[in-house]
């Protein structure tokens, strides 16, 4: 337990946090990576991909939605964890169509990115083959839900920054998808812009902008450059 009255231990490693500060921020900001894919400063936290599950003391809780309270010993980067996170990783690709040297965002995706820094090399389990409804109405945004991960952060982003409620999330479990808040159902009726957060906040290739295909080659995207560790301690904003 630590003495200092504003401070978690992570990994035995001592960090401030400040009040209101949730677990994944107060690391965030101390330079530790917790894994996260629903996760985006700035938005209300959703805690629902499950990938920032840590320790805290003998029960596993969602970083991202737990408040920092004073003297947490927090167990986050150990092997068990990333087992965990890594059968969460294959779980998210086996229930969508991903098939990455065919995708748009390969090297720009954080579910591809997580799948490297985890280590994993292959799905584990039997594919889904998924068939979801793919629209392609709006004339420069394209909505693939065969690769959605029902992250949620189009949805939060598109109620709480661009102020329209473009998409939410319908049914539970496996029957769970994403729809669009129009009558026809389709993003062509929607009030979505291209410049919307909604339409480039999409951590896979299910919200893709059209007509900018491979403008940047494979070999110079950002995690051809960059580990989904670095860019997710820069991305956080206190
Ligand atoms: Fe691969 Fe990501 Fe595209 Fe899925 S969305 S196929 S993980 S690059
Ligand atoms: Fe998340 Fe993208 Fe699916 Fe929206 S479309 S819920 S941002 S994966
Ligand atoms: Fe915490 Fe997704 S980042 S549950």
């Amino acid at each position: 337990m630590s003495d200092n009255p504003s401070t978690i231990r992570i990994d035995g490693q001592e960090i401030p946090f400040t009040a209101g500060q949730t677990i994944m921020d107060a690391a965030l900001a101390a330079g530790i990576y917790i894994p996260h894919l629903c996760h985006y400063s700035g938005l209300p936290p959703s805690g629902n991909c499950r990938l920032c599950v840590v320790e805290n003391g003998n029960r596993s809780v969602a970083a991202c939605i737990t408040p920092a309270v004073t003297g947490q010993e927090i167990r986050n980067n150990t092997p068990e964890l990333n087992e965990a996170r890594k059968a969460i990783t294959q779980m998210l690709f086996v229930e969508g169509n991903h098939i990455c040297p065919s995708c748009e965002k390969t090297g720009n995706c954080k579910l591809q990115a997580m799948a490297y820094h985890l280590g994993m090399l292959d799905d584990h389990f039997p594919q889904f083959y998924q068939r979801r409804e793919l629209d392609a109405s709006h004339p420069e945004i394209l909505l693939d839900r065969s690769r959605c991960i029902l992250c949620d952060l189009c949805v939060r982003a598109s109620r709480d920054m661009d102020q329209k409620n473009v998409f939410a999330i319908a049914g539970r479990g496996t029957d769970a998808h994403l729809i669009v808040n129009t009558p026809s159902g389709k993003l062509a009726d929607s009030t979505m812009a291209v410049t919307d957060l909604a339409a480039n906040i999409c951590p896979v290739g299910a919200i893709l902008i059209k007509e900018i295909g491979y403008e940047v080659p494979i070999g110079q995207r950002i995690y051809d450059q960059q580990t989904i560790r670095e860019t997710g301690l820069q991305e956080h904003v206190d």
